[in-house]
């Protein structure tokens, strides 16, 4: 484990680093929308990718692509070869770029039922109005993907969340590749809540990895920003390369080098996630006014043995539920005072959040039950602060709230 973090640690520092062509110490930011050519041979030989070298920053950004060599190399730790990495946006912009690209009309997509509040309703709202079927199947059992697998022919892709936002519900990654993959489909992870720190999905067989850059890889809140990855040559050249660059959500050089600068810290960070999150999932698990705590690294967490066996370490996102309901939870995050109360996850500060009245507000409410979302519950996104303060506040929180 020891030596796979410091290969983690140079990768994170030095994984872009072939894009850096010139003598600048920090890549300098090409704030370009276009790039000149030195005669029409030139622009031809860059247009029939003879030659490397910019055309147009929608296409390619030398900011955007030092970026994608260092996820890509992340994703790709204990890989022969680094995925394939395209940078979009925003998180739902790398999911609507993978989805425009590999699906068409009459085509089924299998999901878990719960997801990140937008991505249900991208599939759900949005993608089922361009004629694909979109079936769901309960994440924490296999055997109800089995059954939907059963009832579906020709299933193109199967889309996972682990952890699940924000009910910290494991999907089993392997599992649902050996079942995906039987009957012909293609796996996709959304690796946001864990990050490659914690979790390769490729090792375990995933087709395709989706992030929000916004949170762990960028680090510090500044950014709004996704990547997709895949392993697949074909898939990345033939489908989504070209529906990213004919679609056109594409990350901008600003924010490129912004989510740079954060990796180059990125397992320090993350190191310091995973030590306060599980300190602070112990306190809450300890709390007399806290019903429940959702944290995969407890042992009392029901899928704690699936979470040892897919993830290095266990994060620093919870969710949890107060004995006082929504109203005991409505005056906690009134009451917080060095916690930020806002949406987002994964950056140097601790975010408290409601997802019912938040990130899921837009999910019908029976919905919600259904995704195991309580009028109560707590999102809590640790931070990197010293995690005796964090406690402390917490602590004054819970009791002004009784
Ligand atoms: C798990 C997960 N996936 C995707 C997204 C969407 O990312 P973005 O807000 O960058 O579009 C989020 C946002 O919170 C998320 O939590």
């Amino acid at each position: 484990m020891a030596s796979k973090r410091a290969r983690l640690g140079t990768l994170a520092v030095h994984g872009g680093d072939s894009a850096n062509r010139t003598h600048a110490h920090v890549m300098p930011i090409y704030q370009s929308s276009t790039y000149r050519f030195d005669s029409v041979a030139h622009g031809q030989a860059l247009w029939r990718e003879e030659e490397d070298g910019y055309i147009y920053g929608r296409l390619s950004n030398p900011n955007v692509q030092a970026t994608a060599n260092t996820i890509a190399a992340l994703e790709g730790l204990n890989l022969a070869t680094r995925p394939f990495a395209l940078m979009a946006g925003s998180g739902m912009a790398a999911i609507s770029t993978l989805l425009a690209g590999l699906l068409r009309q009459g085509d089924i997509l299998l999901s878990q039922q719960a997801l990140y509040g937008a991505t249900h309703t991208l599939l759900h709202d949005f993608v089922t109005r361009f004629g694909i079927v979109c079936g769901t199947f309960d994440g924490s059992d296999l055997d109800s993907l089995d059954h939907v697998l059963a009832r579906h022919d020709g299933v193109r892709l199967v889309y996972i969340e682990t952890p699940v936002n924000p009910t910290m519900a494991l999907t089993d990654i392997r599992g649902v590749v050996e079942r995906a993959h039987a009957a012909g489909a293609l796996v996709v992870v959304d690796n946001t809540f864990a990050s490659p720190y914690q979790q390769r999905p490729f090792e375990l067989g995933a087709d395709l990895v989706i992030h929000s850059t916004t949170k762990y890889l960028t680090g510090h809140g500044t950014v709004v920003g996704g990547v997709i990855l895949t392993t697949d040559e074909t898939l990345y050249h033939d489908h989504l390369l070209p529906a990213l660059h004919i679609g056109g959500a594409v990350a901008g050089p600003m924010d490129a080098w912004l989510t740079g600068q954060g990796l180059k810290t990125f397992h320090l960070r993350m190191a310091r996630h995973c030590d306060n999150g599980l300190a602070v999932a112990r306190f809450l698990a300890d709390h007399p006014a806290v019903a429940q705590v959702h944290y995969p690294g407890l042992e009392s967490f029901p899928q704690y043995d699936l979470a040892c066996r897919q993830m290095d370490a266990f994060g620093a996102m919870l969710s949890f539920e107060l004995k006082g309901g929504y109203a005991a939870g409505e005056k906690m995050m009134d009451a917080v005072r060095l916690c930020t109360l806002a949406v987002s996850l994964g950056s140097a500060d601790t975010l408290i959040a409601h997802p019912a009245s938040m990130m899921h507000f837009k999910v019908p409410p029976e919905e919600r039950a259904r995704m195991g979302i309580t009028d109560g519950m707590v999102r809590l996104s640790v931070g990197l602060e010293d995690v005796e303060d964090i406690i402390a506040d917490l602590d004054q929180a819970m009791r002004a709230a009784q």
